[in-house]
């Protein structure tokens, strides 16, 4: 099936970053290095969802200089705003208005199946925002205000790309407008889509948990980083030679995939690199390679941080140009729907 459905515009990438705090090497993996390969092959939007991070309370004297954090970090890890247009959500009007729009559009059965509404509200789900409910709704919002049809993400985010999808495909249904929205496609593919926390193997790395030793911080220096990896789960075996062995063993899986994804090795050629050997030996090694790949970056991250000027610029500049694309996608959108003066 032409997954376009009828699409025929241009192709263009969008993500997001939410600025809820320091930025760890799964966000690195799972999307910042795609961001960096996608930008010298097409169009690239690369957000800071502040609107998303709202969901839950901010502390409005730290959200501006997270919403900074964020942009540095893309900074630091090489998007190249002469390449790449980075901004803040807040700044575009299309994002909100476009998720008043699809509010009306998605169904309340489709937003209450999302897993990661599910995961975030717990047993309190009945006093937490309504934003964080609608959060998946503003999220294809943001993709599709400007018609992006490539979304680099983690796999955690599958679902609400899945959600995008059907709201694409349920405003060009309703609306008799077969291709106006693409169908946007997840890019989640590669070694990084997964990274796990280093003390369990079976949970995702995260900003959110408690345990700082459960994540590599962009931010971490030397010491921290081995520090980490010395002290990161394993079990009492040694690196096998065949992938099957990793079965049953989620934080060696894990260790070897991160391995993999800094280093560009298959899985496979990184257990031929260390079959029969303890963790003593591939920790440190691990170690030694993650450092090697984010020391320049956490050192560019200390500098755009020290010059915050530079990094606002950016995201002025970044503002304008995204608004440039969006306000004539939501005039056609306004006039689809026939509201007045369109
Ligand atoms: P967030 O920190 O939730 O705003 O996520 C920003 C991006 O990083 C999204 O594309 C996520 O899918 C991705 N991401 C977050 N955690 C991980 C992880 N543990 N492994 C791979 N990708 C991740
Ligand atoms: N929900 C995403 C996350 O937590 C962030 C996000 C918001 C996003 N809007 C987006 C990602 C649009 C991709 C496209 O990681």
């Amino acid at each position: 099936m032409d997954t376009q459905q009828d699409y025929s515009g241009p192709q263009r990438v969008f993500s997001g970053m939410q600025p809820t705090g320091a930025l760890h090497l799964g966000n690195y993996l799972g999307a910042l290095t795609k961001f960096v390969d996608l930008q010298n092959t097409h169009e690239c939007l690369f957000c800071i969802v502040d609107l998303h991070a709202v969901t839950v309370f901010q502390d409005p004297k730290q959200l501006a200089n997270q919403t900074r954090e964020i942009a540095a970090a893309y900074l630091a890890a090489g998007v190249d705003p002469a390449k790449a247009i980075i901004y803040p959500q807040s700044q575009v009007a299309a994002h909100t208005e476009l998720a008043w729009f699809f509010n009306c559009v998605a169904r309340v059965g489709w937003l209450s199946r999302m897993t990661q509404f599910k995961d975030k509200a717990g047993k309190n789900s009945e006093r937490v925002s309504v934003g964080l409910y609608a959060y998946p709704v503003l999220q294809a919002a943001d993709i599709l205000a400007f018609k992006a049809t490539h979304v680099p993400v983690g796999e955690d985010q599958k679902q609400h790309l899945e959600l995008s999808r059907d709201i694409a495909q349920k405003f060009n249904n309703d609306f008799g407008v077969p291709g106006f929205f693409p169908l946007p496609e997840p890019l989640i593919q590669g070694p990084g889509a997964r990274i796990m926390s280093l003390r369990d193997g079976t949970k995702k790395m995260s900003k959110s948990d408690p345990s700082d030793n459960s994540r590599i911080n962009l931010t971490d220096d030397v010491e921290t980083i081995a520090k980490k990896f010395r002290k990161a789960r394993t079990d009492a075996g040694m690196v096998p030679e065949m992938i099957d062995e990793l079965a049953g063993r989620p934080e060696v899986k894990n260790l070897v995939g991160i391995y993999a994804a800094l280093s560009g090795l298959k899985d496979q050629q990184v257990l031929d690199q260390f079959a029969g050997q303890g963790f003593g030996v591939f920790k440190p090694a691990l170690a030694d390679l993650a450092v090697e790949k984010l020391r320049p970056i956490s050192t560019r991250l200390n500098e755009y941080l020290a010059n915050p000027d530079e990094v606002d610029k950016v995201l002025a500049s970044g503002a304008e140009r995204a608004a440039k694309i969006s306000t004539p996608i939501m005039a056609e959108v306004r006039k689809v729907m026939g509201f007045w003066g369109t």
